[in-house]
C-alpha cells in the first residue's frame, strides 16, 4: 500500500548512532520517548542534554496526518510556498464531514454531495503535492494511520488532538493545529517544549470483563483533565506486554484526555503480530532487527523514579472495569460504585443510546469482544433496550467484520452500524429524539464527553466506557446495572446473566478490504490543476499577508480590548464555524464575537471610531480596514490558550489587526501569531493595561529597528490632549523578525523559493 519501506530501511539504519549518541549526550540510560525524542532532533537544535520542561528544542517529524476539517487551512497555506512537494509523507483522511443520520450507506451518499467541494479541492491539492489522500468513508485519520502509517520509534505530528493513537505501535505521534502541519511539510523545524515524563507501569494481565479501555479510565481517575499537561506518558511493564497492539492505541489515543503530549509503548510482540496481521511483515521485520533501540532500557524500567518524573502504577489483575462521566472524562467511576454514584447524583437512569467503535474503540479486538456480548443476548432471549450504535474506524475493519459476521450480530439485537467517520464523537450526529433539551444519559466508547460534545444537549450526560461495556449497557438500557454481577429479565420472563466477554486479538482468515479508499498522488502531477471557485462559501484561496509597515503602527484604534479569559475559542469560535474553517473571509465573521469588551462588560459590542457607534467586532474591524486605519488588540493573560489552531491568528491579521498586546501568552497562540506576521508584544508592566482607554489614539515607536531582546515604545494618545508612553516586550528572535519583515512566514519562505 501507501507506506515507503525504503524510507523506514535508512531511518533504522540510522537509529542505532543517533540513539547512541544521545545516549552519550545525556550520560545515562534512555527511556523509549527519550530515544525518539533525541533521535528525532532537528539540524537547528545540537544533541544535547535538554531540559524537560523548559528547554524549547526544534524536532524533524517523520510525516504529517490531517483530518478534512482541518487540512483545508494547512493545504491553503501549503500551496503558497512554492514547494512542489511536502517535505515529508503526508496524508489527509476525509472523516470529520460526515454526519450521522440514517447509516452507513445513506450518510456517505449526502456527505459526499454536501461537501463534495472540500472533498474535491482536498483531493486535488492532495493529488498535486503528492500527498496520501483517504476519501469520505475510508475511516477515520487516527485507525487508518496505525493501519498504514504508524511505525516504533518514529515520530508524527497530526491536526487532531488524539494523533497519539499511533502509540499503540509505539511511535511519538502528536497532535498539533495546522500551522505546525505546514512548518513540517515546507520543512521548517518543528519546536516543541521538550516534555516531562510520566511512567505508567503496568503489572498483571486483563481478564473478563477489563480491557485495555479501563486501563486509560483509570489513569484519567488518577490524573485528571490537566495531569498530563506538557508531559509524554509511557507505559512498561509486564502488563503492557500482555496487550494487544490496538489496546494500546485506545490508551495512547485517550491520553490527549488527560492533556498529554502524546503517549507510548515501547515495540513488542502484539505489534508484530499486528504489522504481520494487516501484510506488513517487511515492517515487522525492520523493527525485529533494531528492537533494542525501539524501547526504554531495562535500567529505566528497573528503577522507573530515576528516570520519569512521575510514576504510577497499575495492577491489571485487580483492575476493575469503569465507567467514566458525565461531562468530564476524568470522573472516573469502579464499576461496582457506578450504580450508587447514578442513584446519588441524579444521572437519568434510564440509557437512552449506547454507541460504540469511533477512532478510540473499533479494533477487531474491540468489535469481536463486544460481538460476544450482542451474541448471548440474542441467545439468552434479550434485546436491546436502549438505541445501539456501531461506528467502524476504517473500511478495513469493516469489511473484515461484516464477512466475519459481527456486524450482523449487531443488527440483530437492533444496532444500526453508521459510516466509517468520526460522527457522533464529534457532535456530527443528527439524533432521533422526541425532544432534544430533554436530561438524558448515554454511553460510548469513544474519548471525550464534554458537555454538547455528542449531540449539542447541554442535558446529555455522556458517558465513557469500554464497547463491551457499552454494549452491555445498551442491552438493559439502565444505567445502574452492574453486567458482572446483575441478571436481565429476558423475553420469556427469566432471569440471566451475561456471561464475561471473548473474542480475539486478529482476524483469523486475516483483515480483507476490496477498496480500502486510498487514492496515490500522480507520479507526474504538473497537470494537476487545483480550482476553487471564487464564489465558494467554504473555500477561498489565501492571498498574502502584505509586511506591516512603520506608518501602518502609527495612529491605530482600538479593535477590542478583552477582558478576563480570551482563549483561542473566543477569538475564532467553535461549533457551527467549522464548516468555514477553508474561508478566510467568512470564518473572519466570528472573530472576537464571544470575547468580553473590557469598557462595557458587553460580549460583540465594540465603540468604532470610523462610525462612531457600537459594532459587531468583526464589522468593527471592517470599518477600519475599510478607513485604511490601523487595529490593535489589548488582552490580559495567558491570552490564546486553548486550540492551537491559525485561524485565531489569521482572522485579525485578514481584518486589519495589526499588533495584539497582553499581559501574558499562551506560547503557541504568541508563535501562530508571528508566523502570521503581526506584532506579538507583552506589557513590561502589566497594570499599563489599565491605562487604555477606549479613544486611545495609539503609535508604536521603533518599528523599524525592532531587534531581539530590545523593548519597544507605545504612545497612547488619550482623547484628552494627554498622551502616556508605556514600554512592551516581546521574543522576537532574527528569523521571527524576518518572519515580520516578509509579511508571514510562508511569505519568507516564498522569497526563498523565489515564488
Ligand atoms: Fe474523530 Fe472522535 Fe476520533 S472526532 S478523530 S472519532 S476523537
Amino acid at each position: 500500500m501507501p507506506f515507503d519501506i525504503d524510507m523506514l530501511k535508512a531511518h533504522y539504519e540510522s537509529l542505532p548512532a543517533r540513539v547512541n549518541a544521545a545516549k552519550q549526550a545525556l550520560g545515562r540510560p534512555l527511556t523509549l520517548t527519550e530515544k525518539i525524542l533525541y533521535a528525532h532532533l532537528h539540524a537547528d537544535s545540537p544533541m544535547q542534554s535538554y531540559a524537560r520542561g523548559k528547554d524549547y528544542v526544534f524536532f524533524a517529524p517523520d510525516r504529517v496526518a490531517m483530518q478534512d476539517a482541518t487540512a483545508q487551512m494547512a493545504l491553503l497555506q501549503f500551496m503558497m510556498c512554492g514547494r512542489d512537494k511536502t517535505a515529508v509523507p503526508s496524508t489527509v483522511h476525509c472523516d470529520h464531514l460526515i454526519l450521522a443520520k440514517e447509516g452507513a450507506n445513506t450518510d456517505l451518499k449526502t456527505a459526499v454531495d454536501v461537501n463534495s467541494e472540500v472533498y474535491d479541492f482536498l483531493s486535488s491539492v492532495s493529488n498535486k503535492y503528492g500527498i496520501g489522500f483517504w476519501k469520505p468513508g475510508a475511516g477515520i485519520i487516527h485507525q487508518t494511520v496505525l493501519e498504514n502509517y504508524a511505525f516504533p520509534g518514529g515520530m508524527m505530528i497530526g491536526t487532531d488532538s488524539h494523533t497519539p493513537n499511533a502509540g499503540g505501535l509505539g511511535m511519538l505521534a502528536i497532535g498539533v493545529g495546522g500551522a505546525d502541519a505546514v512548518d513540517v511539510m515546507v520543512g521548517m523545524a518543528w519546536e516543541l517544549k521538550m516534555p516531562k515524563l510520566i511512567g505508567v507501569k503496568l503489572t498483571g494481565k486483563l481478564s473478563g470483563w477489563t480491557s485495555p479501555k479501563d486501563v486509560i479510565l483509570k489513569v484519567a481517575g488518577i490524573l485528571t483533565v490537566k495531569g498530563g499537561t506538557g508531559a509524554i506518558v509511557e507505559y512498561f511493564g509486564d502488563g503492557a506486554q500482555s496487550m494487544s497492539c490496538t489496546g494500546k492505541g485506545t490508551i495512547c489515543n485517550m491520553g490527549a484526555e488527560i492533556g498529554a503530549t502524546t503517549s507510548t509503548f515501547g515495540y513488542d510482540e502484539s505489534m508484530s503480530r499486528y504489522f504481520r496481521a494487516t501484510e506488513r511483515h517487511d515492517v515487522a521485520d525492520l523493527c525485529d532487527s533494531v528492537k533494542e533501540y525501539l524501547t526504554g532500557d531495562d535500567e529505566c524500567y528497573a528503577n522507573p523514579e530515576k528516570y520519569f518524573d512521575q510514576v504510577i502504577e497499575i495492577d491489571l489483575n485487580t483492575l476493575e472495569p469503569h465507567v467514566n462521566g458525565p461531562y468530564t472524562p476524568d470522573l472516573a467511576w469502579p464499576i461496582s460504585e457506578f450504580a450508587k454514584a447514578v442513584r446519588e447524583n441524579g444521572y437519568p437512569q434510564k440509557l437512552e443510546v449506547g454507541l460504540i467503535g469511533s477512532c478510540t474503540n473499533s479494533s477487531y479486538e474491540d468489535l469481536d469482544r463486544a460481538a460476544s456480548i450482542a451474541r448471548q443476548a440474542k441467545s439468552k432471549k434479550l434485546v436491546a433496550k436502549a438505541e445501539f450504535t456501531i461506528t467502524p474506524g476504517s473500511e478495513q475493519i469493516r469489511y473484515t467484520v461484516n464477512r466475519d459476521g459481527q456486524l450482523a450480530t449487531f443488527e440483530e439485537i437492533g444496532g444500526v452500524v453508521m459510516a466509517n467517520a468520526c460522527g457522533p464523537c464529534i457532535g456530527q450526529w443528527s439524533r432521533h429524539t422526541d425532544d432534544p433539551t430533554r436530561a438524558n444519559s448515554i454511553i460510548t466508547s469513544f474519548n471525550r464527553n464534554f458537555s454538547k460534545r455528542n449531540d449539542g444537549n447541554p442535558q446529555t450526560r455522556s458517558f465513557v466506557a469500554s464497547p463491551e461495556i457499552v454494549t452491555a449497557f445498551a442491552i438493559a438500557g439502565d444505567l445502574t446495572f452492574n453486567p458482572l454481577t446483575d441478571t436481565l429479565i429476558n423475553e420469556d420472563g427469566q432471569a440471566v446473566m451475561l456471561d464475561p466477554p471473548s473474542g480475539v486479538e486478529l482476524p483469523a482468515k486475516g483483515f480483507a478490504v476490496e477498496d480500502a479508499g486510498y487514492l496515490a498522488p500522480a507520479a507526474d502531477s504538473s497537470k494537476v490543476v487545483i480550482s476553487v471557485s471564487p464564489s465558494s462559501n467554504r473555500l477561498q484561496l489565501l492571498t498574502p499577508f502584505t509586511p506591516i509597515t512603520n506608518d501602518q503602527v502609527q495612529g491605530m484604534r482600538i479593535l477590542i480590548k478583552a477582558k478576563g479569559k480570551c482563549t483561542t475559542d473566543h477569538i475564532s469560535m467553535a461549533g457551527p464555524w467549522l464548516e468555514f474553517r477553508g474561508h478566510l473571509q467568512n470564518i473572519s465573521k466570528n472573530t472576537f464575537i464571544s470575547a468580553v469588551n473590557y469598557f462595557n462588560g458587553e460580549v460583540n459590542q465594540v465603540l468604532n471610531l470610523v462610525t462612531n457607534t457600537y459594532m459587531a467586532v468583526p464589522d468593527s474591524g471592517l470599518a477600519y480596514r475599510d478607513a485604511s486605519i490601523s487595529t490593535v488588540v489589548f488582552g490580559e493573560e495567558n491570552y490564546g490558550e486553548g486550540s492551537s489552531r491559525e485561524h485565531a491568528a489569521m482572522q485579525p491579521r485578514f481584518l486589519g489587526v495589526k499588533a495584539v498586546v497582553v499581559k501574558s501568552f499562551a506560547r503557541i497562540h504568541e508563535t501562530n501569531l508571528k508566523k502570521q506576521g503581526a506584532l506579538a508584544l507583552t506589557f513590561a508592566n502589566p497594570e499599563d493595561y489599565e491605562k487604555i482607554r477606549q479613544d486611545d489614539s495609539i503609535d508604536i515607536q521603533g518599528f523599524d529597528s525592532m531587534a531581539p531582546g530590545k523593548s519597544i515604545t507605545m504612545v497612547l494618545n488619550h482623547s484628552d490632549g494627554t498622551a502616556e508612553s508605556i514600554e512592551l516586550l516581546h521574543t522576537y528572535n532574527e528569523q521571527q523578525i524576518e518572519w515580520l519583515r516578509a509579511g508571514s512566514a510562508l511569505n519568507k519562505i516564498r522569497q526563498e523559493m523565489g515564488v
